[in-house]
């Protein structure tokens, strides 16, 4: 039995084990009872891996093994071993000079690069791809009275007039696993959670992470071009993951989201719960499509999503608890 009185699970892999995300996931497998083989780049790198390391039940059912995305084969043993794959691992990073080298080549050959190893395995039940809810919403035809959901994909065109890239990244990535799956016997599963939000394990915070911190802290730089964005808990991405892993009947895309918010809505809901925080009062007005996610096809699995007030105190009372803000804002 798990430590959590439940029954031990099979063998799953998660792609990308150190980042925001994956952590989080992990934490929540191991709790479920199954033996986790996590992918990183440099398991001796003692200050990404360590808090993986403390979760409850990694002595017993954790195992680090190092793969590259951009390495030929690099996860065909490890997927060899599992039933399931969560691969998570994708460039999360700010523009950077050659957006094609450093973004979207990692996370299209490397989702393919996954995929084929998972080819290799005839005993592997499902794939479940995290994709994002940044590869629906980026369209000029956007209907607010329509809320967008799996059936709608960002156009590639806006997202490369706009320099999306991490959008563009994704998108194309989804669009090759899906176009890989359809051609071979793979059951994939995608999830395309909103930008999330709550407390992170890893001690150095990610870029996102990082981003609500600066914006906690008054910087209006990273939010101001979000204009309008859906939240979620991170506790609920990864609890999403697995019950889309899980269900018998789930089957293509998930979108995740709890609250759909504009930025002035976001600093308004800020600014009245946590008034002693240095949020900004306002950001400029920018002309973006207004939009809701529908997210009725995970909730009719079961999922029932957390609110802003839980997300928020929940990742504002980490970041305290890390040192990132001081305890006065408790
Ligand atoms: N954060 C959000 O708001 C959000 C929203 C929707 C979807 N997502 C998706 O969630 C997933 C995890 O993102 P995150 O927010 O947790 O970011 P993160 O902490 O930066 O995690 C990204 C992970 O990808 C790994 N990675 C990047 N390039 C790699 C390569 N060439 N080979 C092997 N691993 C590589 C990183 O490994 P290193 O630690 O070695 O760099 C890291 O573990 C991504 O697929 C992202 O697109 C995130």
């Amino acid at each position: 039995m798990g430590s959590h009185g439940e029954d031990v699970k099979g063998r799953v892999c998660v792609t990308g084990a150190s980042g925001y995300l994956a952590s989080w996931l992990i934490k929540r497998l191991l709790i479920s009872g199954y033996h986790v083989i996590g992918t990183v780049r440099d398991p001796g790198n003692e200050k990404k891996v360590s808090h993986l390391w403390r979760l409850e039940g990694a002595k017993e059912r954790l195992s680090l093994v190092r793969a590259n995305l951009m390495e030929p084969g690099s996860f065909d043993t490890v997927v060899m071993g599992c039933e399931g794959v969560f691969h998570t691992a994708s460039p999360v990073i700010k523009p950077t000079s050659d957006p094609k080298a450093e973004i979207i080549k990692p996370a299209v050959d490397g989702t393919l690069n996954v995929l084929r190893s998972c080819k290799k395995n005839p005993n592997l039940r499902r794939v479940v791809l995290t994709s994002s809810s940044s590869t629906t919403r980026i369209r000029d035809d956007i209907d607010p009275k329509v809320p967008v959901d799996e059936s709608f994909w960002s156009s590639i065109e806006l997202c490369e007039k706009l320099q999306l890239w991490y959008s563009l990244s994704k998108t194309l990535a989804e669009k090759a696993a899906w176009e890989f799956c359809n051609e071979n016997p793979i059951d994939l599963v995608t999830v395309l959670p909103a930008f999330l939000i709550g407390p992170s394990l890893p001690p150095d915070l990610c870029s996102t992470a990082s981003d609500v911190l600066g914006l906690l802290k008054g910087d209006t730089k990273d939010f101001k071009w979000h204009g309008r964005m859906g939240y979620v808990h991170i506790d609920d991405v990864a609890l999403a993951h697995i019950l889309v892993y899980e269900h018998e009947k789930a089957k293509g895309r998930y979108l995740l989201s709890s609250t759909v918010m504009d930025n002035n809505e976001l600093v308004g809901f800020l600014l009245a719960r946590y008034p002693s925080l240095p949020i900004p009062k306002g950001f400029e007005v920018l002309n973006r499509a207004q939009y809701d996610f529908d997210t009725s096809k995970i909730e009719g699995l079961g999922m029932k999503f957390k609110s802003m007030e839980e997300m928020f105190d929940d990742c504002v009372a980490s970041l305290v608890d890390q040192g990132y803000l001081p305890s006065v804002y408790l």
